[in-house]
C-alpha cells in the first residue's frame, strides 16, 4: 500500500502542460520566490530552513544542501556563483530529466531562492548535452520569467538582481563531476580539478560557489513555503539514546527504476520505505515469471546487492551503506536471473573506460585493463587468476586519482565478483559464458 505523503516534485506532473508558464502560476509558482523577495527576508533564513529541512544532496553523495551553503567563505568580496548539475548521465539514472520536462519552473524557481539564499546574482544551468529536447523546453521556461520579470536585474521588484543562463553540456559523463562540470562551464575540456580546493572557496572562475543537483533545488520552494520543519516529518529520521541522528533520510526521493518491473519510469517515494514496498507498490512488482538475482541500487556506480540483501534494504542512506553500497542517484536496476553477471559487469567497465578523462594513469589504464579482461572472460579465454588480477587492479585504482571516476568503476566491480564468484568462475570453466545480445543465457541449463 502506497504510505499518505505530500508529493513534492512530481504534483503537476500529470498535467500535460505542466511545463508552461501560465500552468505553472495556475499552480502556486513564484509566490514563494515573490513573496520572500518582496518581504525582503533575511537570506540567512531560507539557508536555516532547508538545514532544518534536513534535505540531503540527490546527485549521488547525500550531502547536506543547507550545511553546504554555509560553507561559502563570509569574507570573500569575490562574486558568488549557483551552479545546477543537470548533466544526468550516469547509467539508470533519468530523474533529473523528467523534472526539466514536466516542472522547469519549479526548479526555476529554486535556483531564485538558492540565489537570494547565498547572494548569488548568477546562476548557471548545466544541462547534459544530448538532452536537446529539455534543454528546449528549459531555455524557453527561463525566456518566459524573464519576461515576467522574476529575472533579471529587478527580481519580483525586489531590487535582487538574478541571471540565468542555460548551458548545453560537453557530452560527457565526467562533465557530471562537479569540479568538471565547472572546468566545461569556463571554456576547457572538462577536466576533474583536485580537491581541495572545493568549490565553495574556489569554485567557477576561482570564485566561490555552490554546485547543486536538479532534484536537489528544485525541492527548495516547498521548503520555504511549508517550513523546513515540515519537510522533515516526511521520510525517517531516528536519533540514537545521545539525542545524535543514526538515520537521516528525510522528506522525498525521486527514484527512477529499470528492469524486470512491470511499471519502470520515475517514481516520487518518501524516504525510509523498503526496497521490496518500492518494487511492489510503486512499480507493480516484478514482471510474471521473473525472479530478481542482484539489484544495483542507486546507479552504475553503486556495489550491487543480492536478492537477500536487497529484501533486507530499505530506502535510506544508512540502510544501503549498511549494506555496503549507496543510495547514488536514485536509478534504481533490478536484474533477473536470466542475465549474465558477467555480461553485465562487461557492459558496466566498457562505460566506465569509454567516460575516463585520462588524466589520471590509473584510471585510464585500469579501467581498460579490467574492461579488456573482462573481454577475454566472456569469450571462454579467462583463468582462475583473472579474478585475482581484477582486485589488484582495483587495490591500484581506489584513491589514486584526481576524482571519483575510478572508485565509480571498481566499487561495483569487487562486489559483482564477490557476490557471484560461481559465475565468474563459470566463464573459464565452461568455456565462456554463451548470451545473446541482450545479455540473457542461451543456455542457463548449462551453467
Ligand atoms: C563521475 C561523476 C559523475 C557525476 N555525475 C553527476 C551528474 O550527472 N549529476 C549530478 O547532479 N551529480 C553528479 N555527480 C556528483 C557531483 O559531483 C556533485 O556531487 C553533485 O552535483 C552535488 O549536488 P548535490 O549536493 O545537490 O547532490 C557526479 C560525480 C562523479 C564523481
Ligand atoms: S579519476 Fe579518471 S575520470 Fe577522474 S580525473 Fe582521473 S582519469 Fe579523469
Amino acid at each position: 500500500m502506497i504510505a499518505d505523503f505530500p508529493k513534492i516534485l512530481t504534483k503537476n506532473w500529470h498535467q500535460p502542460d505542466s511545463h508552461t508558464i501560465d500552468r505553472a502560476l495556475q499552480n502556486g509558482a513564484y509566490k514563494v520566490a515573490h513573496d520572500t523577495m518582496r518581504a525582503g527576508r533575511n537570506p540567512q533564513e531560507i539557508t536555516d530552513e532547508v538545514k532544518k529541512s534536513g534535505l540531503r544532496g540527490r546527485g549521488g553523495a547525500g550531502f547536506p544542501t543547507g550545511m553546504k551553503w554555509g560553507f561559502l567563505p563570509k569574507d570573500n568580496p569575490k562574486p558568488r556563483y549557483l551552479v545546477i548539475n543537470a548533466d544526468e548521465s550516469e547509467p539508470g539514472t533519468y530523474k533529473d530529466r523528467a523534472i526539466l520536462e514536466n516542472d522547469p519552473h519549479m526548479l526555476i524557481e529554486g535556483c531564485i531562492l538558492a540565489s537570494y539564499a547565498i547572494n548569488a546574482h548568477d546562476c548557471y544551468i548545466y544541462v547534459r548535452g544530448e538532452f536537446w529536447h529539455q534543454q528546449h523546453i528549459l531555455n524557453n521556461a527561463v525566456k518566459d520569467a524573464y519576461a515576467k520579470g522574476y529575472l533579471g536585474n529587478d527580481c519580483f521588484g525586489s531590487g535582487f538582481k538574478l541571471n540565468i543562463t542555460v548551458h548545453s553540456g560537453a557530452g560527457a559523463y565526467i562533465c557530471g563531476e562537479e569540479t568538471a562540470l565547472l572546468t566545461s562551464l569556463e571554456g576547457e575540456r572538462g577536466y576533474p580539478r583536485l580537491k581541495p580546493p572545493f568549490p565553495a572557496t574556489h569554485g567557477l572562475f576561482q570564485c566561490p560557489t555552490v554546485v547543486n543537483n536538479v532534484e536537489t533545488i528544485a525541492n527548495v520552494p516547498w521548503i520555504i513555503e511549508h517550513g523546513g520543519a515540515e519537510y522533515a516529518k516526511i521520510g525517517k529520521y531516528v536519533t540514537n539514546a545521545e539525542g545524535k541522528p543514526v538515520i537521516d533520510s528525510r522528506g522525498t526521493r525521486l527514484m527512477c527504476i529499470s528492469g524486470i518491473v512491470n511499471q519502470t519510469g520515475v517514481h516520487e517515494i518518501p524516504l525510509g520505505i523498503t526496497v521490496m514496498d518500492y518494487i511492489n507498490d510503486y512499480c507493480g512488482g516484478l514482471k510474471e515469471g521473473a525472479t530478481m538475482k542482484a539489484l544495483i541500487p542507486g546507479g552504475s556506480s553503486c556495489p550491487i546487492l543480492t536478492a537477500e540483501e536487497a529484501m533486507q534494504a530499505e530506502m535510506t542512506y544508512e540502510s544501503m551503506a549498511k549494506l555496503g553500497t549507496m543510495f547514488g542517484s536514485g536509478g534504481m536496476i533490478v536484474i533477473g536471473e536470466e542475465t549474465s553477471l558477467v555480461w553485465a559487469l562487461h557492459n558496466l567497465l566498457r562505460f566506465y573506460s569509454h567516460e575516463s578523462c585520462g588524466q589520471c594513469t590509473p584510471c585510464r589504464e585500469g579501467t581498460d585493463w579490467l574492461y579488456k579482461i573482462l573481454t577475454r572472460m566472456l569469450a571462454g579465454k579467462g583463468s582462475p587468476d583473472d579474478l585475482q588480477e581484477i582486485l589488484d587492479i582495483a587495490d591500484n585504482m581506489e584513491n589514486k586519482t584526481i576524482c571519483a571516476l575510478a572508485a565509480a568503476a571498481t566499487m561495483p566491480t569487487r562486489t559483482y565478483i564477490k557476490k557471484f564468484k560461481d559465475e565468474f568462475v563459470a566463464c573459464f570453466t565452461k568455456g565462456g559464458i554463451p548470451v545473446d545480445n541482450r545479455g540473457r543465457y542461451l543456455q542457463p541449463a548449462a551453467l
